[in-house]
């Protein structure tokens, strides 16, 4: 949600801001600014749409200094207009300020600072943060670079919601402020110049070292260095400076048209990278130190609970079946949105895992926080290093799936499930598997990454399917067991990029009303690999075919009894049924891939989405 940058240093500031813009976009594309300081005045410019009109504007109306902030647009509060894009000037037009979250009582300060005589010019919380900090600043008089902290300070004491900001002030070229409480924030340390961002794709090509902003922090920032004070009061603890594990290539296109495609085309390297060294073939067991369990803590485990949102939920839902088949703990998954306003029973030897890739998520983060509350040991599951859930939470594993762009998540769902297929391994060799058993769920494991190379080869057939089918006006997926989360994955995936109706449903549940939405036009993509449910699965394929319904199937390869019967086969190798789901949700990301790609939406930059939900 939103994406915001900061510079101050030597060099010119905006073509840095809008590079790092470049690498947000994914955060929110309805529009786009920034404001860079040259000679006391306040340079700002803003569009309404994607970075390059902000580019196109910028070529015409150039902006010069080595202070500046930006920010990239998903509108919450007001329309997307130019008037409502940020940074957001106070009153007397003397500070700019961009901001990623949102403010809960910004109508009563708006409120309040209308009575005081100042006139908004936009529909935003933001704008109001920005004249509570232009009125505390002409309370107490000259300005400097500790009273303009103080005027910020003394208004974030006043704001209840989220935020992080970044901040300049005309008078105070070389200076930035930045800030945070539950919006991310991360500082860039260069070498005569420094950075904020709201994520540190935007940042990784100036640099890799990196210190994140911890809630209720605000710092001081100059080209020569930094200082980190306490919104709270609170004595700080030393500041721990973080080394980015990923360099600028990561996040480039590279020879792909997209990133979603590329990040498809990832998953045999994620995966790999996902298990390094988590593999113990001694133990015939995963080796997971991050949890910070002992065996006799993770021994007395009754319950798991696992949530996220969106396709992490979906992974949550893979992972119950697999830790109650492989780890038999009973297991539940709840959307982290619900999980934090539930009063879920919970026996007191329960684990909970927050699934999430950006590790921002404010429901997850919220649903971690509320278990935590309650006394439950909660633990992460997340992509993004040093993330707020990954440091919020107990302890945890990193997917090291590698920087995530595209807004459709694909690599680090199939990381997500290897790494819940890894916990269940750890927690089912303590209690009902074997040694032998371990060793082989170990072997299948290692198998997945070029099982998941064979799928990426039928691309050019899933292509063709895709664009056979790609004006039908509805599509139904059914899956059982296992697979019924990919059926609900292969129908978000498709409906988020190319708009077109979807849903997902337990096979069985066809003959329960589902199946008066059967006819010729509405394709029905059913995974049905050869497993333990096959022939059920079959028996629904029957009863669609009888009924006109055209059938696209993924099973397994070298199963020919869907010949003759579905209208087209995705194959994919065989494995074992926990571990199956990793393999059949690759055709179905391609299949809605080319889809979208086929139908001309805008496949990585989706209507109305952003990559990180980090409101509620
Ligand atoms: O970063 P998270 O994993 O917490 O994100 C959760 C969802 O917002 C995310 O999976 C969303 O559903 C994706 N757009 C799905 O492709």
């Amino acid at each position: 949600m939103c994406g915001i940058i900061g510079y101050v240093g030597k060099n010119e500031a905006a073509p840095i801001l809008l590079e790092g813009l470049r690498r947000l976009e994914y955060r929110g594309y309805d529009s786009a600014g920034l404001a860079v300081l040259d000679g006391g005045i306040i340079q700002r410019r803003r569009r309404v749409g994607r970075i390059e009109n902000l580019y196109e504007l910028l070529s015409v109306e150039p902006v010069h200094g080595s202070t500046g902030i930006s920010h990239t647009r998903w509108a919450t509060h007001g329309a997307v207009t130019e008037e409502n894009a940020h940074p957001h000037l106070d009153a007397s037009e003397s500070l700019a300020l961009v901001h990623n979250g949102v403010l809960e009582n910004y109508r009563e300060l708006r409120t309040e600072l209308s009575r005081a005589g100042i006139n908004f010019r936009s529909q935003t919380d933001t704008e109001v943060l920005a004249c509570l900090i232009g009125l505390e600043i002409q309370k107490n008089g000259p300005i400097t670079p500790e009273s303009f902290r103080l005027a910020v300070e003394r208004s974030l004491r006043r704001v209840k919601g989220t935020f992080g900001i970044a901040v300049i002030h005309c008078k105070l070229p070389g200076f930035l402020i930045g800030a945070r409480r539950g919006s991310p924030l991360v500082l860039g340390i260069g070498s005569g110049e420094h950075f904020l961002a709201s994520d540190v794709t935007a940042i990784v090509g100036h640099t890799r070292e990196v210190v994140y902003f911890k809630d209720n922090e605000i710092a001081e920032i100059t080209a020569e260095g930094f200082e980190i004070f306490s919104l709270t009061g609170s004595t700080g603890g030393s500041v721990e400076i973080h080394s980015v594990d990923f360099d600028a290539e990561a996040v480039e296109l590279g020879p792909y048209p997209h990133f979603m495609l590329k990040e498809i085309y990832e998953q045999p390297t994620s995966l790999r990278e996902t298990m390094r060294g988590r593999l113990s073939h001694e133990e015939a067991s995963a080796k997971l130190g991050g949890l910070n369990m002992s065996n006799a803590e993770l021994r007395a485990i009754e319950r798991i609970v696992l949530c996220g949102c969106g396709t992490a939920f979906h992974a949550a839902l893979v992972g119950e079946y697999i830790l109650e088949t492989l780890a038999q703990i009973p297991t539940e998954c709840e959307y982290a949105s619900e999980l934090r306003y539930r009063n879920l029973p919970l026996p007191k030897d329960t684990l909970v895992f927050a699934i999430s890739q950006s590790g921002e998520t404010a429901d997850t983060l919220a649903a971690l926080r509320e278990c935590k509350r309650k006394g439950h040991r909660a633990l992460g599951i997340c992509n993004n290093v040093g993330s707020t859930i990954a440091r919020e939470s107990d302890g945890g594993v990193y997917m090291h799936a590698g920087p995530e762009i595209g807004v459709a998540a694909t690599k680090s769902f199939t990381s997500q499930i290897l790494v819940l297929s890894l916990i269940a391994l750890l927690m089912g060799r303590m209690r009902n598997l074997s040694h032998s058993q371990g060793l082989e769920i170990l072997s299948e494991i290692e198998a997945l990454p070029e099982k998941v190379e064979l799928v990426l080869e039928n691309s050019d057939y899933i292509s063709a399917v895709a664009k056979k089918f790609a004006r039908a006006p509805y599509f139904l997926f059914f899956g059982r067991q296992f697979n019924y989360p990919i059926a609900l994955e292969g129908a978000l995936k498709l409906k988020e990029i190319s708009y077109i109706p979807a849903s997902g449903h337990p096979s069985a549940e066809l003959k329960h009303g589902i199946i008066a939405l059967i006819k010729e036009n509405i394709p029905s993509v059913i995974i049905a690999p050869e497993d333990s449910v096959f022939e059920k699965n079959l028996n629904t394929i029957e009863e669609i075919k009888a009924r006109n319904g055209t059938v696209i199937a993924v099973t397994t390869e070298g199963c020919d009894r869907l010949n003759g019967i579905a209208d087209e086969i995705f194959f994919v190798p065989p494995a074992p049924e926990y571990l199956m789901p990793i393999l059949t949700v690759i055709p179905l990301q391609l299949f809605a891939y080319h889809i979208a790609v086929e139908i001309g939406c805008d496949v990585d930059k989706p209507r109305n989405l952003a990559k990180s939900v980090t409101v509620e």
